[in-house]
C-alpha cells in the first residue's frame, strides 16, 4: 500500500505521516526532505536558485520516484497536488488523504512553526491569514480530488488509524 497525505502547509502531514507509518510499520517519506536530499539544497535554497517553477519541476520528479516504494506513507508538500497532473498521478499510484484544517488554525501553526516556508515568509499575522484564505480557496479544487478526507483540529490518532484500517480492508477485498 502507498498513502499520500496532502493538504495545506501546517496541516500536519509530516506529523501524522510519521505516527501512521510507525503504527503500521511502514516506511515514512517526507517529499520535501527527499527533494532536499536529491538536490543537496534546502527548500528555501531551491526557491532562491530556481524560483518556484524550478522547485515544482523537482517536486514532480521526486513524486514520480516514490513509485519504487511500497508500504509507505508519503507526506507531500502543500503545493504538490496543485501542479501538473500530480494529483491524478498520486491517485493512480496509491491512496490519497486530504488533511483538512481551518485557515485560522493553519495560521496559528505556521506562525509558531520553525520550518522556513518561502511562500509565507515575513508575512504578519493579518497578512498570513488573508494569504491562507485566498490560497486555500484556489487549492481546494486539487485537495478535494483526494480519495479520502479527514478533518484535523481535534483529531486523534485512533481516528486516523480507523480511516487507514478501513482503506486497507477495502483494498484487500477489492484486489
Ligand atoms: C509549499 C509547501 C511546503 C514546501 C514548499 C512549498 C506549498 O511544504 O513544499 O515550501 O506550496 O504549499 P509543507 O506543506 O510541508 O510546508
Amino acid at each position: 500500500m502507498r498513502f499520500f497525505l496532502i493538504g495545506y502547509m501546517g496541516c500536519g502531514k509530516s506529523r501524522w505521516g510519521k505516527l501512521i507509518a510507525n503504527h503500521y510499520n511502514y516506511k515514512f517519506i517526507d517529499l520535501d526532505t527527499l527533494i532536499e536530499e536529491r538536490e543537496g539544497l534546502t527548500i528555501p535554497e531551491i526557491f532562491a536558485k530556481c524560483n518556484e517553477e524550478g522547485f515544482r519541476e523537482k517536486e514532480r520528479q521526486a513524486l514520480l520516484a516514490v513509485k519504487d516504494y511500497n508500504n509507505v506513507i508519503i507526506a507531500t508538500g502543500g503545493g504538490a497536488p496543485c501542479f501538473y497532473d500530480n494529483i491524478s498521478k498520486m491517485n493512480n499510484l496509491g491512496e490519497t488523504i486530504y488533511i483538512k484544517v481551518s485557515p485560522e488554525l493553519l495560521c496559528e501553526r505556521l506562525l509558531n512553526s520553525k520550518t522556513e516556508r518561502p511562500l509565507v515568509k515575513g508575512l504578519s499575522k493579518f497578512e498570513l491569514l488573508q494569504y491562507i484564505e485566498n490560497h486555500l480557496e484556489l487549492r481546494k479544487a486539487y485537495y478535494e480530488q483526494a480519495k479520502y478526507q479527514i478533518v484535523s483540529g481535534e483529531l486523534k490518532l485512533e481516528d486516523f488509524i480507523k480511516l487507514v484500517d478501513s482503506i486497507i480492508k477495502y483494498q484487500g477485498q477489492n484486489n
